[in-house]
């Protein structure tokens, strides 16, 4: 099993977001986003950390993608920020944050790269936060506005665009749990926030086609494969409510099933902030699907969850391998979701756009000996290919990330990169996993 078995056109790649790397927060015109904002507010993020220089990415994207081309890696994805291209969200365009994605564009296209483009990865402008921002219905105005912007001037070379990054999560984390930005919390916020996020998922995605017909353009889904702790009636609904709420949240209303109410009675609610003619508005269909999979949870029902009672069982109380954000290690669930979402939707295409671990890495000297990361993303390939030869039709795979970097309310502490950063002196080392990987594409190992 090599890259070869894929086929020849499967797409790899490494993926990053603007927020968790770029740093810059206020250079060039770049007006605050709702994690500029969150950020500075104590207790929220790991050790109070922030992400005002991250890797530093605004001024280093010539070493990294330079890194991306050392790898071997043919695609790189990463997202735009939104402030960076309008600062207050609406309005005046900052020329100088078009200037920017301009160079980071043609520095990819000048080095032999495809850029994978991401409209939104969570750092909406802090501006449109104070408006209401996602809970606010002029949202789907706001977002259609800086994606048809965005479109004209990228869109003569990006030929694939992803809409929105995680809208479960983005939502969830941050309009219910208040745990991400902007830090809100209940039903109150986040069903509003989803209904409009859906609609822009479509809208966006119209905009991306009409003035770029010749693109590519997909979604991005959070995936995590559900299991009940034990196979009774209360853990399986349990499980039932839970995965309505993480995996078909997004994707169904895009495929014209609507919300999943009937497994999820709280979603009903959503009733009073969808217009006539939404329903429709809520459909597109994406040239592929980009699922994004790290784990998978157990499930048991509980009372004290309100809304959705169920809850996971923490996986450092299962006695099982773990990653630094304490999810299980668990290769098959990237199987078993790819052949569960085969099973139940009729998708075009689909690209793994996220997948990837954070372990404890062990400097040895000039050496990043991370082998844990290694046979986490060997054996995830080896549940791609299986899924691929069952019929999925799975067609892309990028790493999660490239360096290791601001990883949210969780600080720098969990490293996903392939390449490890010192964020005092802001040097890179390419870690053992980069070069497995490099190996890997360049036909010189075979998964074992
Ligand atoms: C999901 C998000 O898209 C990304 O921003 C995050 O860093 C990784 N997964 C790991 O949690």
């Amino acid at each position: 099993m090599n890259r070869e078995s894929f086929g020849k056109d499967f797409q790899w790649g490494i993926a990053t977001a603007a927020f968790q790397i770029e740093g810059a927060c206020n250079e060039d015109g770049k007006g605050a986003s709702i994690w500029d904002e969150f950020t500075a507010l104590p207790g929220r993020i790991y050790q109070n950390q922030h992400a005002r220089t991250a890797c530093d990415f605004y001024h280093q994207y010539q070493q990294d993608i330079a890194l991306v081309k050392e790898l071997s890696i043919p695609n790189f994805r990463f997202s735009l920020a939104w402030s960076r291209i309008l600062p207050e969200g609406i309005g005046v365009v900052n020329e100088a944050g078009i200037d920017y994605y301009n160079k980071v564009i043609d520095h990819c296209l000048s080095q032999g790269l495809e850029p994978w483009v991401t409209l939104y990865h969570w750092d909406l402008p802090a501006a449109l936060s104070k408006k209401g921002g996602w809970t606010n219905r002029q949202i789907v105005e706001w977002f259609k506005g800086y994606v048809e912007i965005c479109v004209r001037a990228f869109g003569d070379r990006v030929k694939h665009w992803m809409i929105l990054n995680e809208p479960t999560v983005f939502t969830g984390a941050g309009y219910f749990l208040g745990i991400h930005a902007p830090g809100q919390i209940g039903l109150g916020n986040f069903l509003p926030a989803v209904h409009h996020a859906a609609l822009c998922q479509a809208e966006g995605a119209r905009i991306v086609k009409f003035h770029c017909p010749d693109s590519e353009v997909g979604t991005t889904i959070s995936c995590t494969l559900l299991e009940p702790v034990r196979k009774v009636e209360r853990h399986i609904n349990a499980t039932r409510r839970a995965d309505a709420l993480t995996n078909r949240l997004f994707i169904e209303p895009a495929l014209g099933l609507g919300y999943p109410i009937a497994d999820l009675k709280p979603l009903r609610k959503l009733e009073k902030w969808i217009q006539p003619g939404d329903e429709q508005n809520l459909i597109y269909d994406f040239d592929f699907i980009g699922i994004q999979n790290y784990t998978r949870e157990i499930i048991k029902h509980s009372l004290t969850v309100p809304y959705i009672f169920a809850k996971p069982v923490a996986a450092d109380r299962r006695n099982v391998a773990t990653t630094l954000m304490n999810w299980e290690v668990y290769p098959d669930a990237l199987y078993q979701i790819l052949t569960l979402f085969r099973k139940r939707y009729r998708l075009k295409k689909i690209i793994v756009t996220e997948n990837g671990a954070a372990f404890r890495d062990k400097v040895k000297g000039e050496e990043i000996a991370d082998s844990e990361r290694i046979q986490y993303l060997n054996d995830n390939l080896k549940s791609c290919l299986r899924a691929k030869y069952e019929g999925v039709p799975l067609e892309g795979y990028f790493v999660w990330t490239l360096t290791d970097n601001f990883e949210w309310a969780e600080g720098y502490r969990p490293t996903f990169g392939l390449v490890h950063v010192d964020f005092r002196s802001q040097q890179r080392l390419i870690k053992n996993s980069g070069y497995w990987y490099k190996s890997f594409l360049e036909h010189r190992k075979n998964l074992s």
